[in-house]
């Protein structure tokens, strides 16, 4: 493998930046280790579980599978754009609202793969969550969570304020004697 260094000119969260890195490196390793931007996650490195995605161009992208030096030309954003000013994203804020992040490992990729959705579907069927969602993995949630965030976001930034995801979702099984459980 080539030490060659190469300097890449990336635009980031809307930002340029200038970086030399080897030009073997990969985007996750430039974003990571050449700009400090450590949101976006290390995992397999090879394609398989989903905790390294960005969007470029819109398109969410295993950023462990592009060459940094490719990118150059490129709308690229991370985890580390989605709020705006102090304000999170809607998305970031359901996943908070129902708990949908345990470790969090997997959430910066689950949420910028559910923010390219939103883009181009901003009513998505569960179907279409789940297949948006289908190259993220997730060791704690068991997903149910995930869903529910992504859809009361897509609720929230269509303006529909009236959305609420099903009770149980933020408070569990109702006990015996409590409004929906068990007399
Ligand atoms: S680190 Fe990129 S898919 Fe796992
Ligand atoms: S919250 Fe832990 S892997 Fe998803």
């Amino acid at each position: 493998m080539s030490d060659s260094v190469v300097t890449s000119t990336l635009s980031v969260n809307g930002e340029e930046r200038v970086i030399a890195h080897p030009v073997h490196h990969t985007l996750l390793e430039v974003l990571r280790e050449g700009l400090d931007l450590t949101g976006t996650k290390h995992g397999c490195e090879l394609g398989e579980c989903g905790t390294c995605t960005v969007l470029i161009d819109g398109r969410p992208v295993l950023s462990c599978l592009e060459l940094a030096a490719e990118c150059e030309g490129h709308a690229i954003e991370t985890v580390e754009g989605m709020m705006v000013g102090n304000e999170l994203h809607p998305l970031q804020e359901t996943f908070a609202d129902l708990g949908a992040a345990q470790c969090g490992y997997c959430t910066p990729g689950i949420l910028m793969a559910a923010k390219g959705l939103l883009a181009e579907n901003p009513a998505p069927t569960r179907e279409q969550v789940v297949e948006a969602l289908a190259g993220n993995l997730c060791r704690c949630t068991g997903y149910h969570k995930i869903l529910e965030g992504v859809e009361w976001a897509a609720a929230r930034m269509r303006g529909d304020h009236e959305f609420r995801p099903p009770r149980t979702a933020i408070h569990g099984t109702p006990l015996p004697g409590e409004e929906g459980g068990d007399a």
